[in-house]
C-alpha cells in the first residue's frame, strides 16, 4: 500500500531531525523500499502501523532505525577518479613538502559509507607514495550510520563491489580472498578509524585535518546546513589544507569560508580566514 502523505511528511520530519536529510514528496518510492523492512523488524504489520508506533513518543530506538534506514549509502572505489588523480599528482606531493618537519598527515574522510573512500585512499598513499612509510599517517573515516560503518570496519567486499572502480592490480596487492568476499589487508585496515559521527553535531577532534573529504552527502541538506557542516569543517581543516566536495556538488550560492581551486580535471576547495567567507 503506498505512503499517504501525512505519514511521508512525518516520516520527512523524523529523519530531518535526526540526519538533516530532506526527503522530498517524490521519493515516496524510498520510504516504501527502506521502511517496510524496519517495521517488519520491529514486529509491525505496516509502514502506517510504524507511523503509530513512532507518534508514541519523541524518540526511541525504532526512530534512530528509520533515520539510519533512509541514509543514502552509494558508493564505490575510486569514485570520480580525476580526484583521485589530483589527490595523487598535487595535494599529497604539497602536504608531503609542508609537514617534513612533523612527518604526520591527518585525514577525514566524512561520510565514508562502507568505507571504500577511506580505503581507496589508503591503498594509494600504500602504492604511490611509499616514503610515507615511517610517517605518522591516520585517516579517521565518520558516518552518522552505525550499520554501515561495521561493514566499512570489516573491509570485506564482494566481487562486485571490488568489481567497480578498483583496478585488479590493486586488488591482488592490498586484499585477501576470504570465502566469496575479498578482504582489505590488516596493514592497510589498521590505518583507518572508523567512528560514528553525525554531522550535525560538534565535531569532536583536536588536531586539525590536513585533507577532509566530504563527498556525496552535503546534496542530502538544506542551504542553511550545508553551511553549517562547512563552517564547521574549517575549523578542523588546517589553514593549508585541502577540502573536497563529491563531483556533482560546490559552493555555489552558498556563503563559506572556502575559496575554490582548480586542479586539473578537479576543483577542490582551501580555507580562507573566516572573515574572508566568500560567495562562490
Ligand atoms: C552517498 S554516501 C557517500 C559516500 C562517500 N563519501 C562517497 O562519496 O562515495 C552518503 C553517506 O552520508 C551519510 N550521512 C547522511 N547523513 C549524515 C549525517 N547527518 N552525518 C553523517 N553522515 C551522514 C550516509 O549514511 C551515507 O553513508
Amino acid at each position: 500500500m503506498p505512503v499517504a502523505e501525512h505519514d511521508l511528511e512525518f516520516l520527512s520530519t523524523i529523519v530531518a531531525e535526526r540526519t538533516g536529510n530532506v526527503i522530498s514528496s517524490h521519493q515516496a518510492y524510498l520510504v516504501e523500499s527502506r521502511l517496510a523492512p524496519v517495521a517488519k523488524e520491529a514486529g509491525l504489520s505496516d509502514i502506517r502501523a510504524l507511523v503509530k508506533e513512532l507518534q508514541r513518543s519523541r524518540t526511541s530506538p525504532v526512530h534512530d532505525r528509520v533515520a539510519e534506514a533512509m541514509t543514502i549509502n552509494e558508493t564505490s572505489f575510486f569514485r570520480d577518479p580525476s580526484l583521485f588523480d589530483a589527490i595523487s599528482a598535487h595535494v599529497i606531493p604539497d602536504l608531503i613538502d609542508a609537514r617534513q618537519s612533523q612527518r604526520s598527515l591527518r585525514i577525514w574522510c566524512a561520510a565514508c559509507s562502507s568505507g571504500q573512500e577511506p580505503y581507496t585512499l589508503a591503498i594509494l598513499l600504500r602504492t604511490r607514495f611509499p616514503e610515507l612509510g615511517n610517517w605518522d599517517v591516520k585517516i579517521t573515516a565518520t558516518d552518522y550510520s552505525r550499520e554501515i560503518l561495521s561493514k566499512a570496519e570489516s573491509g570485506s567486499y564482494s566481487q562486485f563491489e571490488v568489481g567497480r572502480g578498483l583496478p585488479a592490480a590493486m586488488l591482488v596487492l592490498n586484499f585477501d580472498r576470504v570465502g566469496m568476499n575479498w578482504v582489505v589487508k590488516p596493514e592497510i585496515r589498521k590505518q583507518i578509524e572508523f567512528c560514528e559521527l553525525n554531522l550535525l553535531t560538534p565535531f569532536p577532534f583536536y588536531q586539525p585535518f590536513d585533507l577532509i573529504l566530504l563527498r556525496n552527502v552535503l546534496i542530502y541538506f538544506d542551504p542553511g546546513k550545508k553551511v553549517d557542516i562547512l563552517t564547521s569543517a574549517h575549523r578542523t581543516l588546517a589553514s593549508d589544507g585541502y577540502l573536497f566536495l563529491g563531483g556533482g556538488e560546490s559552493l555555489v550560492s552558498l556563503e563559506t569560508p572556502f575559496e575554490r581551486q582548480v586542479l586539473d580535471r578537479t576543483v577542490g576547495y582551501r580555507p580562507l580566514y573566516p572573515s574572508e567567507t566568500k560567495h562562490d
